[in-house]
């Protein structure tokens, strides 16, 4: 495997210079592992949700979408298990620091390195003595209306699934759809996670990406395997490499309470495996669960011969913060070019948040006029940028570092031949193209194949 130049330190750093994201509430300090989206962190994330719009709804046509409310029904937490098992163990330190931690990441990592990890814990930061276990509820509770009286307690969602379980029977009498089919939603999420951490690969407010894929009990297996292998490829044809990429099965003790088999898909990050989505068989719990604490059938009824079963579900589970951090981390590259360090993101052009930037050579002679006008034949069809700031060296650097793949320089020539260059981000080849071809050529561009040129 080469060796990579990323870091962390670099994503983050590339994040808050060009805008993507930066810290929350910056001007009061900011607020612990929160994070704002700033203009280009906003359109590659939204290209992620439309790739997996496209992958999940569009490009198919057994699944539907939804988009329920953050807050939901108090009881949908109790019959979910959320209430009562939705816990992590928290240990604090009873030394100096009086830092919390939680108590399996820190056996993990003692494992991870080689020791003992049923060992007594010290505090990783202090060396303190650490207390017991205590389990902690991840929910963010709050009170709905004015008064915060017995009653009134709700939640912020901490999962967006829920939403399709409970909206299951709407959405099966209003879809025309039967088993096999699923419900897709993609949304905002939080957890009160006791050790956020690596930028925004763990957070208390995340979007995520799910879809329930509700089955007959008897075809699950297979349905598993299949979501397993679906959901996998999906990562790969955005570009990610194979080789950095895992799909690790749960074992039994790691099994969530839903939950029958489960697969992670991972990413290797800078800081290690880190998991990007994980794909579910949760059986018939959910459904099970809301019938009994709501008192409605859930069940589903073949209108064929008859037959009435509760659905099995296959649920793939993605963050979106995770999955647009990873494609980052996967196409950052550094290269020296005629003595000079490029820096620059080799996204799939599909995920690029802008696709090309028209550039002209001088800022005079009629050239920032017929560039002007190039781009906006160009933006109608794809993102794209105008700019006339700087040497045309400094330009294509800033366009390399967010992404763009390809640049338009419109130069003396083309005020001859109304010809212009068009320069690839990875390969640097300048090719002459009739500047009336443009657009229809960038469009056969963006719609071909893409493998991530660090492949090569
Ligand atoms: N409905 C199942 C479920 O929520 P999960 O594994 O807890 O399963 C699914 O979450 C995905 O959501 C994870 O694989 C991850 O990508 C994302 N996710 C979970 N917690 C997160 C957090 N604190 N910050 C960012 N993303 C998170």
């Amino acid at each position: 495997m080469a060796k990579d130049a990323v870091t962390m330190e670099k994503i983050v750093s590339l994040c808050k210079r060009r805008g993507f994201v930066f810290p929350s509430s910056e001007i009061y300090g900011g607020l612990a592992s929160t994070y704002d989206y700033g203009h280009y962190g906003v359109l590659l994330k939204t290209n992620v949700k439309n790739a997996w719009w496209q992958s999940m709804v569009h490009g198919r046509d057994d699944i539907v979408a939804l988009d329920a409310a953050i807050l939901m029904h108090p009881r949908t937490w109790e019959a979910s298990g959320h209430l009562d098992g939705f816990t992590d163990p928290l240990v604090q330190c009873l030394g100096e620091c009086k830092r919390r931690f939680r108590e399996d990441h820190l056996r993990e990592t003692i494992e991870a390195d080689g020791g003992d990890p049923d060992q007594t814990l010290q505090c990783p930061v202090c060396g303190g003595e650490l207390s017991e276990p205590r389990n902690f509820n991840l929910m963010f509770a709050t009170h709905m209306g004015p008064v915060a009286e017995e009653g009134s307690e709700i939640y912020l969602r901490p999962e967006t699934a829920q939403g399709m379980f409970v909206d299951f029977k709407s959405v099966l009498q209003s879809s025309r759809k039967k088993p096999p089919f699923g419900i897709a939603q993609v949304g905002k999420s939080f957890r009160n996670e006791i050790t956020p951490g690596n930028f925004v690969f763990r957070t208390r407010e995340f979007e995520q990406m799910e879809m329930e894929f509700f089955v007959p009990p008897a075809d699950a297996g297979e349905w598993y395997e299949y979501w397993k292998a679906e959901r996998f490829g999906w990562y790969q044809d955005l570009g990610v490499r194979p080789d950095h990429l895992r799909l690790r099965e749960h074992d039994a003790e790691e099994l969530s309470h839903y939950s029958s088999a489960t697969a992670d898909v991972e990413y290797l990050f800078p800081f290690g495996w880190g998991e990007l989505e994980g794909i579910a068989n949760r059986g018939d719990f959910d459904l099970t669960q809301h019938a009994k604490f709501s008192g409605e059938k859930l069940d589903y009824v073949d209108p064929g011969n008859g037959e009435r079963y509760m659905p099995y579900v296959i649920e793939p589970a993605a963050g979106a913060d995770r999955a647009m951090v990873t494609f980052m981390v996967d196409a950052y590259d550094e290269e020296e070019i005629e003595g000079r360090e490029r820096v620059l993101l080799r996204l799939h052009p599909r995920l690029a948040p802008v696709k090309s930037a028209v550039l002209p050579l001088l800022n005079k002679a009629g050239q920032p006029e017929k560039a002007r006008a190039i781009y906006e034949e160009l933006r109608a069809v794809m993102p794209a940028e105008f700019d006339t700031g700087g040497s045309i060296g400094k330009r294509y650097r800033r366009q390399d570092e967010i992404g763009t793949p390809w640049g338009i320089t419109v130069d003396h020539q083309t005020m001859e031949d109304d010809t212009v260059t068009l320069r690839d981000r990875d390969s640097l080849e300048q090719t002459r193209i009739a500047a009336d071809q443009i657009v229809g050529e960038l469009a056969k561009k963006l719609a071909s194949p893409w493998t991530s040129p660090k492949l090569a």
